[in-house]
């Protein structure tokens, strides 16, 4: 079978790196470069830490450095309290000698695009920015992406305030522009992401597959599992980003539908907010898969498998 294209685009974070892993190595997959923004962290680090990731791992994929501040919104908003001060806090990393590539990254989804047969998914788990930016400098690439897999926004409530999510709010005004691009979406929000709840007993399960990608696994989820109970109460972090990559893998992991979904970009309490008609009560025009719910043995089983492909 054909393997299916994409750029990974994310702001490491623990979950981004998960989701690092989890694209690197599958043999229906073909990661052609990793595009990193600001997000959980600064670009700086954002940057570093994909580097550091696919150092340890050995993955011979490309990584970009891409925009290090949303396009609108004044000041940029991170995640420290839950990725730490380097927005990869637990692991302990050997020096650093990968280098990202010089060309910005979103030159690199302009020029893979451009150059593709149509045939490349965008996959997004932080801030939209690199995309949108791509999208507005070069609008010849947008009929030519062939899907958006983006991890954000809610149709529930948000984790950065009560109506918006993470990387819908730390650029809502990249989200809108992904959001009307008319290319096909899957949303793979909150609604879903609390359903992945990465207890004890899943790291110790992925702990004892004993190579190089479980033991990242197990250091990156001690530390992101922390904060999240801290933060929010969860027994176990809610583990976002490794979902869509999860979903190109197995799409029978999602349920999802077909409705209208939009961004808020005008409100105050509600700025951020992705507004989902779930129940096409307004039969508004339809134009994202949103997902309502996910088979949690199933994804947790890919999980597992893909650790194994390190093996
Ligand atoms: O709201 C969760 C999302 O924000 C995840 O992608 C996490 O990595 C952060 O980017
Ligand atoms: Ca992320």
């Amino acid at each position: 079978m054909e393997k299916q294209k994409l750029i990974l685009d994310c702001d490491p974070g623990h979950d981004d790196a998960v989701a690092i892993m989890m694209a690197a190595k599958n043999p229906a997959l073909d990661l052609l470069g990793i595009t990193v923004v600001a997000g959980n962290q600064t670009i700086e680090k954002t940057t570093i830490n994909a580097l550091n990731v696919t150092q340890y791992l050995n993955i011979d994929v490309p990584v970009y450095s891409g925009c290090g501040q949303p396009m609108v919104r004044e000041r940029p908003i991170i995640a420290a309290d839950i990725h730490g001060k380097t927005g990869l806090d637990g692991p302990n990393f050997k020096p650093l000698e990968r280098k990202k590539c010089s060309r910005h990254a979103v030159n690199f989804i302009i020029d893979t695009v451009m150059d593709s047969d149509d045939d490349i998914t965008i996959v997004t788990t932080g801030p939209m920015t690199n995309l949108a930016m791509a999208m507005r400098m070069q609008p010849l690439i947008i009929p030519k992406i062939k899907q958006v897999v983006f991890m954000g926004g809610s149709y529930q409530n948000g984790n950065v305030t009560p109506a918006a999510e993470f990387n819908i709010i730390a650029d809502a005004e990249a989200a809108y522009v992904v959001f009307t691009s008319k290319r096909p979406l899957v949303m793979v929000g909150l609604d879903v992401t609390r359903q992945a709840l990465c207890y004890p007993k899943i790291i110790e399960r992925m702990a004892k597959n004993d190579n190089e990608a479980a033991s990242l696994f197990s250091s990156l989820m001690e530390f992101f599992c922390k904060t999240q109970k801290e933060v929010f109460g969860w027994e176990g972090g809610p583990l976002h980003d490794p979902i869509t990559i999860a979903y190109l893998i197995d799409p029978t992991v999602l349920k999802t539908k077909y409705v209208n979904a939009t961004v808020d970009i005008k409100g105050v309490e509600s700025y951020g907010r992705t507004n989902c008609d779930m129940f096409n009560y307004n039969h508004w025009e339809p134009n994202c898969n949103v997902s309502y719910e996910l088979d949690i043995e199933k994804f947790w089983n890919i999980v597992e498998s893909s650790i194994q492909q390190y093996s």
